[in-house]
C-alpha cells in the first residue's frame, strides 16, 4: 500500500526519503493506487533538463474528469462537489452535487462539441468565479480541449493577446460580473477584444448580471438555451498521458505573457495527491479555497485536486469587503469551512479592520489555515494564527508557481511543527536546493542563494505554448541541470527553507505576478513619455505596490502632472488591467543607466524603498548625477 495520506513527521521523513531515492516506484503506486485510468503507462518518467524534456507516466491512457466526476458518482453521487456562494450575501448558496456536476459538465461538453470545438483545440475562458467557470473548464478537459482561463480582470488587449498567442477558437465569456457593489462589463470587454481575434469563430455567453449587452448574430450565443438542449450523458475523450490539459498565461520578466502548458497524467497525480496532504483533506470536510480560478490556484485547488479527491469546494463570487471586512468570517461560520486557503494580501487587509468583526463569528470549525502566493510576513502571520485560527489550527505557508503546477514547498498541518514565515519543507517528490550566483550549489543548512529544483516532479510545466526556447531560457539556462524558480530563499539551521522574494524583474503586487517589461511598454505608449523604469515598494496591504520613474520627452514643467499620471495610469489598465496601476508615479530629467546603457532598476529600487544610504557604487554609471536629483524629488 502506498501512503496516499502522511499522518506525522516520521512518515514524512520516511515517504520523502522513498520519494528521493526512488522516485518512479514512489509515484507509480500513488498513481496506480489512487487513480483510475484507461491504460497504464509504459514508463514512468523520462526526463532531461537540458533540451528541456519531461514526460511522466508515457503511454498511460486517462481522463482527468473521469477522475473528478465519474468514479466519485458511486459513492459520493449526492454529496456536494461545489458550493457556490455568490457575492450578494441575499442570494442563496447553490450546492451542486457530484451527480449534478457530472450531468453540468457533459452538457458544456456537448455544447462545446456541437461548436465544432475538438481534441487539441484551444478554448478561451473568460468566466467570473460562478459554477460555469468550473463547468467549462471540465468541459474542455473532458472532450480533450486545451482550456486557457483569462482571469476575468484582465483588459481587452491582454485577452486579446492570450487568445491570439494560443489560437483559441470559442470563448467562454458572461454578461458581466459582480464584484461587491459594483459590475463588470465583460461582454464588452471581449467584444473589444475580438476586433483583433480572427480565429474566435463562436462566443458562448453565461447570463449572470442580466445587463443589456450587444450579441453578434452567428458568432454570440446564449449558453443556458444551448445547455438546456444538450444532453446530460457523455463519454469522456480518452487522453494521452502527456496530453496538454491546460495552458495558464504568467508574466515574465521580459516580453509577452507566458503561455505555461500543463499536462495531464503528471499534472493531476502530483495535484491530488498535495491536496490530500496539504490540507489533511478528511471525506466530510468543506474546504475553501479564496483564490480565483483564473490563477494556478484555482485551477489545481479549487477544480482539480479537490474534485479528485472527491471533495467539496467552495467557490466565492464575492470580494472580502463586501458588504463588509465580515464576510470572510460569515462565509466560514455559515459553511462550516475546515480549511481555508488564501493570500497574505487578504489577511493584511483584513488585520487592519482589528478585531471587532471577526469577534461576532464562530470560526470554530477551522481546522488548517492555508497561505500562498507571497511570502507572508511575521505580524500577518501571528494574525492569522491568533485571531482566525485562535492558536489550534496551524498555518501552512504554501510556496509554489503556476510553472510548478502544485504545492512544493509547505509544512504539512499536524505533521510539521510551523514557523513563522518560514514555508518549511519540501513536499514528497520534491528536491530544493539553493544556488549561489556563481552556479555552485550552497550545501548544508544557513545558506541564503536562489532557489532552484533538481529532480522534476509530476506537475512541472512542460514547455511554453509556442516557444520551447523561451521555456529553455527562462528556466533551464540560468543554472546546469536544475529548473530556477526566479525566487530567493534562504534554508535555516535545521533545514527550513523561508522564500525571501523574486530575485528577477517580476514583482507581486496583492499575490499577483506582475512584470515590468510589459508596463513598462505600455507607459511608453504615451505620446509625452519618452521612457520609463518600474520598480517595487513595501506596501502594507499590497505586500509590494508599484514605483514608476518616467521621463518626458519635453520637459515635464509645461504639463499638468495630475492629468498625466491619471492618463499613464489609464494605459496601463487598457493594455493589462487595474491590478497593474501604479501607486506613485515620479517624473524624472534622465534615468541612472549604465554605460551600455541598461537601466539600473537596483539603485531606483532603494530610492523607492527610502533606502538611499548604501546605493553602492554609481560612479561608473553612464550618468551619475542623475541619481541625487531623483532622490532629492522621490516622492
Ligand atoms: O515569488 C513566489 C511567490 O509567487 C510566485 C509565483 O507566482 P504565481 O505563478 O502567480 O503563483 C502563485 C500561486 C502559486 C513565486 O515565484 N510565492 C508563491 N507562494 C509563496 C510565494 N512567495 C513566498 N511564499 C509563498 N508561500
Amino acid at each position: 500500500m502506498s501512503n496516499y495520506h502522511i499522518k506525522h513527521l516520521e512518515e514524512y521523513y520516511q515517504i520523502y526519503r522513498k520519494s528521493i531515492r526512488e522516485p518512479e516506484n514512489f509515484w507509480e503506486e500513488i498513481a496506480e493506487e489512487h487513480f483510475l485510468w484507461r491504460k497504464k503507462w509504459d514508463k514512468v518518467l523520462s526526463w532531461d533538463f537540458s533540451k528541456p524534456e519531461i514526460k511522466w507516466f508515457e503511454g498511460a491512457e486517462l481522463n482527468i474528469t473521469e477522475n473528478c466526476l465519474d468514479r466519485h458518482l458511486a459513492t459520493r453521487a449526492n454529496k456536494t462537489a461545489i458550493l457556490f456562494e455568490p457575492n450578494n450575501p441575499e442570494e442563496p448558496a447553490e450546492h451542486i452535487t457530484y451527480q449534478q456536476l457530472y450531468e453540468r459538465v457533459n452538457q458544456m461538453a456537448n455544447v462545446l462539441k456541437d461548436q465544432g470545438i475538438q481534441k487539441g483545440d484551444r478554448v478561451c475562458i473568460y468566466v467570473p468565479m460562478i459554477p460555469e467557470l468550473a463547468i467549462a473548464i471540465l468541459a474542455c478537459a473532458r472532450i480533450g480541449a486545451i482550456h486557457s482561463v483569462v482571469f476575468a480582470g484582465f483588459s481587452s488587449k491582454a485577452v486579446a493577446t492570450r487568445i491570439n498567442d494560443s489560437d483559441c477558437k470559442l470563448v467562454i465569456t458572461a454578461d458581466g460580473s459582480y464584484r461587491g457593489a459594483k459590475t463588470i462589463d465583460l461582454k464588452g470587454i471581449v467584444d473589444e477584444a475580438l476586433e483583433n481575434c480572427d480565429g474566435v469563430k463562436s462566443v458562448l455567453v453565461v447570463k449572470r448580471i442580466h445587463s443589456e449587452i450587444s450579441m453578434k448574430a452567428g458568432r454570440d450565443f446564449w449558453l443556458q438555451p444551448l445547455l438546456d438542449n444538450a444532453s446530460k450523458a457523455g463519454q469522456a475523450e480518452i487522453m494521452k498521458a502527456e496530453d496538454p490539459l491546460f495552458i495558464l498565461y504568467t508574466s515574465g520578466s521580459t516580453g509577452k505573457p507566458k503561455g505555461m502548458v500543463h499536462t495531464t497524467a503528471g499534472y493531476m497525480v502530483y495535484t491530488a495527491y498535495t491536496f490530500k496532504n496539504v490540507f489533511q483533506y478528511k471525506e466530510d470536510d468543506v474546504y475553501w479555497c479564496t483564490a480565483d480560478i483564473g490563477w494556478i490556484t484555482g485551477h489545481s485547488y479549487i477544480v482539480y485536486g479537490p474534485l479528485c479527491n472527491g471533495a467539496t469546494t467552495v467557490m466565492f463570487e464575492g470580494v472580502p469587503s463586501y458588504p463588509n471586512f465580515g464576510r470572510f468570517w460569515d462565509i466560514i461560520q455559515k459553511h462550516k469551512i475546515n480549511q481555508l486557503y488564501t493570500a497574505p494580501t487578504a489577511i493584511r487587509a483584513l488585520a487592519k479592520q482589528g478585531t471587532e468583526l471577526i469577534e461576532q463569528y464562530d470560526l470554530s470549525s477551522l481546522k488548517v489555515l492555508g497561505s500562498v502566493g507571497e511570502p507572508i510576513n511575521e505580524e500577518a502571520w501571528h494574525w492569522y494564527n491568533d485571531n482566525v485560527g485562535k492558536r489550534k489550527s496551524p498555518i501552512i505557508d504554501s510556496w509554489w508557481q503556476t510553472e510548478t503546477g502544485g504545492i512544493m514547498i509547505t509544512p504539512l498541518p499536524y505533521v510539521t511543527p510551523t514557523k513563522p514565515t518560514y514555508a518549511t519543507l519540501p513536499f514528497i517528490g520534491v528536491q530544493p536546493c539553493i544556488m549561489d550566483e556563481n552556479g555552485e550549489e550552497l550545501k548544508g543548512n544557513q545558506v541564503d542563494g536562489r532557489l532552484c529544483i533538481k529532480f522534476p516532479w509530476p506537475s512541472i510545466a512542460r514547455t511554453i505554448w509556442g516557444d520551447h526556447q523561451r521555456y529553455k531560457d527562462t528556466y533551464f539556462s540560468t543554472y546546469k541541470n536544475m529548473y530556477f524558480t526566479g525566487d530567493g530563499a534562504l534554508r535555516d539551521e535545521v533545514g527550513y527553507y523561508r522564500i525571501t522574494g523574486r530575485v528577477d524583474d517580476v514583482i507581486i503586487v496583492s499575490g499577483h505576478n506582475l512584470g515590468t517589461a510589459p508596463i513598462e511598454d505600455a507607459i511608453n505608449e504615451h505620446p509625452a513619455v519618452s521612457e520609463s523604469a518600474i520598480v517595487g515598494f513595501p506596501h502594507d496591504i499590497k505586500g509590494n505596490a508599484l514605483y514608476g520613474y518616467v521621463t518626458l520627452k519635453e520637459s515635464g514643467e509645461s504639463r499638468d502632472h495630475t492629468n498625466l499620471r491619471n492618463e499613464i495610469n489609464q494605459i496601463i489598465t487598457e493594455h493589462i488591467g487595474p491590478i497593474a496601476k501604479l501607486d506613485k508615479i515620479q517624473f524624472t530629467e534622465s534615468l541612472p543607466k549604465t554605460r551600455s546603457g541598461k537601466i539600473m532598476r537596483r539603485i531606483l529600487r532603494k530610492i523607492a524603498e527610502k533606502d538611499t544610504s548604501n546605493l553602492g557604487d554609481i560612479s561608473t554609471l553612464l550618468n551619475p548625477e542623475c541619481v541625487q536629483d531623483i532622490i532629492d524629488e522621490a516622492l
